[in-house]
């Protein structure tokens, strides 16, 4: 299967982002006076989803990441969800600290430390993976229990995103691939049952991707970003939210599954759970890569449409169907 046959941005960077200065006066006035400094350059991040602002700012003698959305868009509550979580991380996350949100001029403001760095390179052989699949096993345990509580159970919380089929089976789209056609119904029997072994007390970020993923300068660590839907669940979540990226990034499913070996959070979860999380994530991406785009957002269905095809072959490889 060939995953670059639609004409797409790279990877992940699927956001188009306002500039500095389309931003109105008063939230640049507040952040300027906020930080203490003038703002002495301005690096947009292309990486997300999100229409929001995500920029490197830096300062006269300091960098800092801000993320900014206007108080009224449909994703502030999630801008608000990310401020909660990385407000409450313990020292040690591999996250950046989280130096101030609230409200102001009508904007979701949250102020990050800065990491420089880049997006993980996920790519055969490339030292990146065992980095980040390192960095996800040590966050699960560091994560466990969840340092916060009060969080959605992933069986409850990510059951509503992550599924497809049963949905494109109540009315199959014309142009359904024959495989996904052949199986649809097996597929839907097949995508929700890795939520019987979701639950657990780790607290799971819910969004690992290549784009919320950073690799340091200084001594390529990685970093983890954009806590925005985080829940209590069990920890083979996050790490093996990396298979489909790894298939995309020119791995064999097989060889995607083995990056992992090793590593306790996927070593303990049952194959009859990973299967099915296939197949939820195939669904997932097959059923919104067919919803019209959402403002702000152009790239973001072909994106799906190649993520569909990896978590399809992902899907075909456990399954032998
Ligand atoms: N603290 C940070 N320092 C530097 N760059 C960051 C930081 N956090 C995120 N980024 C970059 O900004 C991009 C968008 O940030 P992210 O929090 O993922 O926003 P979104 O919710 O729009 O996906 C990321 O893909 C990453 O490249
Ligand atoms: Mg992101």
């Amino acid at each position: 299967m060939s995953f670059d046959r639609f004409d797409d941005p790279p990877l992940g960077f699927t956001a188009v982002r306002p500039s500095w200065d389309d931003l109105p006066g008063e939230l640049r006035d507040f952040v300027t006076t906020l930080v203490g400094s003038a703002i002495v350059g301005v690096d947009v991040q292309s990486g997300g989803f999100t229409p929001g602002v995500a920029a490197r700012l830096g300062l006269a003698d300091d960098r800092v990441f801000i993320k900014a959305i206007p108080d009224d868009h449909v994703l502030a509550a999630k801008y608000r969800t990310e401020a909660e979580t990385a407000g409450r991380l313990p020292i040690g996350a591999p996250s950046p600290r989280l130096r101030w949100h609230g409200t102001a001029a009508g904007w979701v403001i949250l102020i990050f430390d800065d990491v420089d760095g880049r997006h993980p390179d996920l790519t055969p052989g490339s030292p990146d993976v065992s980095i980040v699949t390192s960095a996800l096993s040590g966050m699960a345990a560091l994560l466990t229990p969840s340092p916060i509580p009060d969080l959605p159970l992933a069986s409850t919380g990510r059951i509503h995103q992550l599924r497809g089929w049963g949905d494109l089976a109540l009315s199959p789209p014309e142009d359904l691939g024959g495989w996904e056609r052949l199986h649809l119904q097996a597929l839907a029997d097949l995508e929700t049952r890795w939520t019987r072994d979701a639950d657990g007390t780790t607290l799971v970020h819910g969004d690992i991707r290549p784009d919320n993923l950073l690799i340091t300068a200084t001594d390529a660590t990685a970093i983890v970003v954009d806590w925005a839907q985080p829940c209590r669940g069990a920890s083979w979540q996050d790490i093996t939210d990396l298979v489909p990226h790894l298939i995309m990034a020119g791995h064999s499913a097989e060889a995607a599954e083995k990056a992992l070996t090793g590593h306790p959070s996927w070593d303990l979860a049952t194959p009859e759970v990973i299967t099915s999380y296939a197949a939820a994530f195939a669904g997932y991406w097959t059923r919104m890569s067919r919803q019209p785009a959402p403002p702000g957002v152009p790239h973001l269905r072909g994106y799906q449409r190649r993520a569909a095809a990896a978590a399809i072959a992902w899907t075909m490889y456990r399954t032998n169907w």
